[in-house]
Parts: C-alpha cells; structure tokens; sequence
C-alpha cells in the first residue's frame, strides 16, 4: 500500500484569511490541499477557481493541489488551472461529453488526472480508464457541501476499487471524500483508501495537529489490525 496522505478541504477553511489557513494546515502536517471548485450548476453551491489556486501558489504554497472539479463543462476550465498550478485534477465522469478526451487534456497539460464517483454512480467508468489516470476519488458524500454524513455503501466501493487497483498493478491513489473524521477513517483505511479528505472534522477542530495526528493513529491501527 502507498503511503497515506491527508487532504484537508479548504472549503471549511476560513475563506478571508485562507493563505494563513493553507500555511497552518500543511504545517499541522498535511500532506496535500483539497481544492473543491463548484460552479451552481453540476452541483448546487458555487466556490472558487482558478485565480485562487494561484494566489495560493503566489503565495507560497509547495504542497500538491488536489483540484475536485464539480462543475460542466469540464474542458473548458482545465487549462486554466493547469497554468494556476493544480498539481491533480479530478473530475465526475457525468460531466464530461467525452471522458477520455478530458483525461488525455488533463494529463497534456501537465496534471494528474483523476477520475470522481458520486455514491449512486457505478465503478464501470474505470473499465476503459483505469490505465489512463493517476487517481480514482470515491465519494462519500453527495457533492456540493461540507459537513454532510458519511454515506457507508462507500466503504463497499472503496474495496470495490481498492481490488481495481491492485489487478491493474498501477500506482493510482485511492481517496476518500466526505463527512470523514477521526471516528470513521479507519474504516475508510480498512476498505482500501490511501488518501483522505476532511474538511469541517480538521478545519472545525480547535487544533490541526492534534485531529491529524489522530487520524493518522487511526489509519496506522488500521494497518496494525490487518496484520
Ligand atoms: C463535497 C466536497 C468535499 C467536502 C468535504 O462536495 O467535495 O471535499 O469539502 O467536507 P467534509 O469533510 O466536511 O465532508
Ligand atoms: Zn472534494
């Protein structure tokens, strides 16, 4: 298994002092930003995009981006983040004409590209694609919030994703998003994630450190445990 990363998703960060957050965040430990783009259109809120991702670069940020784009058309904003310097972009394959095309795009222009699944939508996507992308994000939530609850068919998909990977002897990452919190990742760890999303259970708590290094007890028992 890859190392495990933690991912906090700045949606729940405070938006006006948000470099301060990010620099704060990477320093408690983590491994790399959550970036979540809605535009009110394929999911009901609406965020930020490709400005503010280089305004996080130009201010000094080193860390991976993890772009989640939630937004249709997909194509047409992904340049735009390339060059804002977004490290992976993700994408709901229900929002692109064409998958493949976006995934050779993304990785054209320098990014990882990585594939979304909402709860409802099967793994099938990655029969044809697998091969082609670094990064396979199984949402746990419907996408559009922060701080909803963890939906638990996820942890079935997780495995159903996690044995994916494995037959395809890539390294692709395997990320978890939504409602995940010191109480249930180990679960998600167990099911066969690598790579965590939080955002209100680290950017609600009053210590990042302190919730990250929880989180990595529980994903390290988790490793323990499967011994
Ligand atoms: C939901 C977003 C998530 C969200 C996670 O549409 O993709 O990344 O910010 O927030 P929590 O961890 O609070 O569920
Ligand atoms: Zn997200």
């Amino acid at each position: 298994m890859p190392q495990s990363w933690i991912a906090p998703s700045i949606l729940s960060a405070d938006f006006a002092s948000l470099g301060a957050e990010v620099d704060a965040v990477l320093e408690a430990g983590a491994d790399l930003i959550h970036f979540d783009v809605m535009d009110n259109h394929y999911v009901p809120n609406l965020t930020i995009g490709p400005l503010v991702c280089e305004a996080l670069r130009r201010h000094g940020v080193k860390a991976p981006i993890d772009v989640h784009l939630m937004v249709r058309p997909v194509d047409r904003i992904v340049p735009d983040f390339a060059a804002a310097g977004a490290t992976y972009i993700s994408f709901h394959p229900e929002a692109s004409e064409h998958i493949d095309r976006t995934i050779s795009l993304i990785r054209e222009h320098g990014c990882c590209p990585g594939l979304v699944f909402n709860p409802a939508t099967p793994l099938d996507y990655l029969d044809y694609t697998l091969e082609l992308i670094d990064l396979v994000l199984i949402m746990s939530v419907n996408p559009g919030f922060a701080g909803q609850q963890f939906i638990p068919t996820s942890l079935r998909k997780l495995a159903d994703a996690r044995a994916r990977i494995a037959a395809s002897g890539r390294e692709v990452r395997l990320e978890i998003d939504g409602g995940i919190k010191v109480s249930n990742i180990r679960a998600a760890a167990r099911a066969g994630a690598d790579t965590f999303v939080a955002g209100s259970a680290i950017f609600g708590s009053p210590d990042y450190a302190q919730t990250i290094r929880e989180m990595r007890a529980q994903i390290d028992g988790s490793a323990q445990g499967a011994r």
